[in-house]
């Protein structure tokens, strides 16, 4: 009887040992699986119409590198989209641009992202308006919750270069970080698109992307 106990002792034990292999194993594959994914946002505002130097265009200069940018890190897009929108005509807009400066106006704009959560990190896109970023803008970041959040500028306008403005975007959208960005002269997205890809492409490469 009572080699019959340790005999039985002992399989159990075997059994459990053979389990805890298992077990640890499945654990050990659940992980692998469990690394959070982090998914990517590309939010911009652009404007289609009569522009800076390209006459009249039907998809605005940032839109067409967001969609780059889009592209290649697999990201969702947000337009933010004012509810009143700009003149068509470039001089027109730049009178409107220049008085909501003037009055640090937070335009409304037409929505704000759904599940804002699932995203760590957001590509804002924006076109330069009077050295700064367009008003609209202010309203999309500070109206929602972008603690956590990683923030990565990208701009374009009539140079290559980006204003210094933002470097104030933590200041707007509260308690996120802000990744070095990228200038991109509007006209070459849309006659030099070839080029500007590259250039994407490499900023976002040497970002990890
Ligand atoms: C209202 C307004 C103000 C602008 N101000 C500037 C500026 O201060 N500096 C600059 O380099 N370009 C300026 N531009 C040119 C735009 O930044 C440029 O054309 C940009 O690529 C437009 O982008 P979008 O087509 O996505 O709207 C301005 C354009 C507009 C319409």
């Amino acid at each position: 009887m009572k080699k019959f106990f340790a005999l039985l002792i002992a399989l159990a034990a075997i059994w459990l040992a053979g389990c805890g292999g298992i077990t640890e194993k499945k654990d050990a594959s659940v992980q692998a699986q469990a690394v959070p994914t982090s998914k990517i946002l590309v939010a911009y505002f652009s404007r289609a119409g009569d522009n800076f130097e390209v006459g009249i265009i039907e998809k605005g200069n940032t839109k067409i590198a967001a969609e780059m940018i889009a592209k290649k890190t697999g990201a969702d897009m947000f337009e933010i989209k004012p509810v009143k929108e700009y003149p068509f005509e470039y001089k027109e807009c730049t009178e409107v641009a220049k008085q909501e400066k003037a009055e640090n106006a937070r335009p409304e704009i037409v929505s704000y992202v759904k599940n804002l959560d699932q995203y760590d990190v957001i590509f804002l896109g924006y076109p330069i308006f009077w050295s700064d970023m367009p008003m609209p803008v202010y309203t999309f970041l500070e109206n929602q919750d972008f603690r956590g959040k990683t923030i990565i500028p990208f701009c374009t306008s009539a140079g290559e270069y980006m204003t210094g403005k933002e470097s104030e975007i933590s200041d707007h959208a509260r308690g996120s970080k802000v990744r070095e960005g990228i200038g991109i002269r509007g006209k070459d997205c849309q006659d030099k698109p070839d080029a500007v890809r590259e250039k994407v492409n490499n900023w976002l490469t040497g970002l990890g992307y």
